[in-house]
């Protein structure tokens, strides 16, 4: 038997059991090949695929112009470099909320050409119907409440969502809502690690929180943050465990250094 057919892979089910057996769900993104083989082999359960590729990949101020060719591309990738990870991809905005037909067409392209496990969408209510059509489908969906970055423009702000009562109420009946639909998550961004944990109890699906407090079911981090490759982002619930920036500006002027002077390559780099 192979090593490769030895790996157990996570599923939509395994997360399931993970919140029923009070297990912790660790997500990171990824969005290309390498780092999806190395945050797979470190070990989380699922790699998103998230549309925050605009920001960390393309240098966009927000998430909006990102395309779908462009997340199919990126999971394409990152799905080459993946054994265990359950992976999860974002669609991007306009490629659902006008209708649940084009939701449909967008969710099949990127399970068909793509190659992800399972989708992810932002938003409660107001896109039930997408979500029926793409659950109908044999589609597992994941979604995405809080601050959803997708309506930034309506938002005007990154701040903390659902402070007041009316947002927090209708963040539960989202939720609950999206667990009644058949999503097999939900992901909950920038709330009140209270509300977070009121959301968590009220549905048996998981949910994994960034910025949303101790009591989600699991968490999710974008890669480039917490190995800080983003020096200039630090929210308040960011853990960094490198500093990447330093190390690899550090290593490239080195290497600048070391050319510069003939000191690289020596005669054992030399053939
Ligand atoms: O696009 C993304 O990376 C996300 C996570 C922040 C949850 O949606």
């Amino acid at each position: 038997m192979s090593v490769h057919s030895e790996i157990k892979k996570i599923t939509t089910e395994t997360l399931r059991k993970m919140k029923f057996d009070k297990e912790k769900i660790t997500m990171l993104t990824a969005y290309d090949f390498t780092t999806a083989k190395m945050v797979d082999a470190g070990g989380v359960d699922s790699i998103l695929i998230g549309d925050s590729a605009a920001n960390v990949m393309a240098g966009h101020e927000t998430t909006l112009p990102i395309t779908l060719d462009q997340m199919i591309y990126h999971t394409q990738c990152v799905v080459r470099g993946v054994e265990r990870a359950l992976v999860v991809a974002d669609l991007p905005f306009g490629t659902y909320q006008s209708n649940p037909e084009k939701a449909l067409d967008s969710a099949v392209r990127m399970m068909k050409e793509g190659g992800a496990h399972a989708i992810k969408i932002e938003g409660g209510k107001e896109i039930e119907e997408s979500i029926r059509k793409i659950v109908n489908a044999g589609i597992p969906v994941c979604g995405h409440l809080g601050l959803t970055p997708q309506s930034i423009y309506q938002f005007g702000t990154y701040k903390v969502r659902a402070k007041e009562d009316a947002e927090a109420e209708k963040l539960i009946s989202d939720c609950k809502l999206l667990e009644e639909l058949g999503c097999f998550a939900v992901v909950l961004e920038k709330i009140p690690a209270a509300l977070a944990k009121k959301a968590s109890e009220s549905i048996s699906i998981p949910t994994i929180g960034i910025g949303a407090g101790q009591d989600c079911d699991g968490q999710v981090l974008v890669y480039h943050d917490m190995v800080g490759m983003n020096q200039g982002f630090s929210p308040k619930f960011l853990r960094r465990y490198l500093d990447l920036y330093t190390e690899i500006t550090g290593a490239v002027s080195q290497y600048v250094r070391d050319v510069k002077s003939a000191d690289f390559p020596d005669d054992k780099e030399s053939y």
